[in-house]
């Protein structure tokens, strides 16, 4: 893409609110140093947030997830510059499990549920850092927010819709009790009433206390309920800004998001989905 980089102003409400994560100049290579896959990557989380992460096939997205996640080891990967931060402590080499217990949760691409598992072995196994008690409250939130999980839960989680193991998946990562959820296409090739309900779920969550960093391909969808987004090309940080900000920009819109321009006087933030 040939746009040149832009960067939106920060919102004033943005730079007031305390950052819970912090990504600075991170650079990212796979298969020994040979396939770089991130480049100087800055990008905050703040308390309360839901961020949006957009960008075409290959940007890099998953990568960072996986950077924040601690998970770039088990796929060849390695931060090769710069530092990520939570609650303003560096990660180091924190390992994904210590990431786990601090309270940062991944939801991968692609519904990795334990298929021969039950549907209620899958969430315990999803409660694994948690103490009994705080397990239980755990499950308890989940089957509320996904009641399906509840009627099916001795179904082996491989008999599921693609839109249930979904759920499964993002209730999955519920159960660490997570402050931080990283979300990798939740919503990917699902029909759209399901989509619509992961949503109002993502929305109802971070109404729960849990920020967000979210994802997804349907950036109409990405940008309703997003406090922040950023857009990620070919490695690169090319464009970030508050979701109105960001629908609100022709240009923008026409080169990257591919979505026409919403419709005048509609609400377009997670209080209208709320
Ligand atoms: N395990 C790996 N080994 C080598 N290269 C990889 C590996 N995983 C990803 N890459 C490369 O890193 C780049 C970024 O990939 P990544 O999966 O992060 O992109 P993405 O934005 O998530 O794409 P998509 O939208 O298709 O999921 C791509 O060029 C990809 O080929
Ligand atoms: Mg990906």
């Amino acid at each position: 893409m040939n746009a040149q980089r832009r960067h939106i102003r920060q919102s004033p409400d943005r730079l007031s609110a305390s950052k819970l994560l912090s990504v600075e100049n991170l650079s990212v290579a796979y298969s020994g140093g040979s396939i770089s896959a991130l480049e100087g990557i800055n990008l905050d989380v703040h308390e309360g947030e839901i961020v949006a992460l957009l960008g075409v096939n290959g940007a890099g997205k998953t990568t960072l997830l996986r950077a924040v996640s601690g998970l770039l080891g088990l796929h060849g990967g390695a931060v090769r510059s710069g530092s990520i931060s939570y609650q303003r402590k560096n990660l180091g080499d924190e390992s994904p499990w210590g990431r786990v217990r601090k309270g940062i949760s991944i939801s991968l691409e692609g519904r990795r549920v334990f298929t021969d598992l039950s549907v209620q072995d899958n969430l315990k196994a999803g409660g694994y850092t948690q103490s009994k008690s705080a397990a239980a409250k755990a499950y308890q939130n989940v089957v509320e927010l996904f009641p399906v999980l509840a009627r099916k839960r001795d179904l082996a989680a491989g008999l599921l819709s693609g839109g249930e193991q979904q759920m499964l998946a993002v209730g999955r990562a519920l159960m660490q009790g997570p402050k931080l959820l990283l979300l990798d296409e939740p919503s990917l090739g699902l029909a759209p009433l399901i989509v619509n309900q992961i949503r109002d779920i993502i929305v109802e969550i971070n109404g729960q206390g849990c920020s967000v960093l979210l994802i997804e391909q349907n950036v109409g969808t990405a940008l309703s309920i997003a406090d922040y987004a950023y857009v990620l090309d070919s490695r690169r940080v090319e464009h970030h800004g508050t979701a109105q900000e960001m629908l609100a920009d022709d240009t923008l819109r026409d080169l990257y998001l591919g979505i026409a321009a919403p419709a005048a006087g509609r609400k377009l933030n997670k209080e209208a989905v709320r």
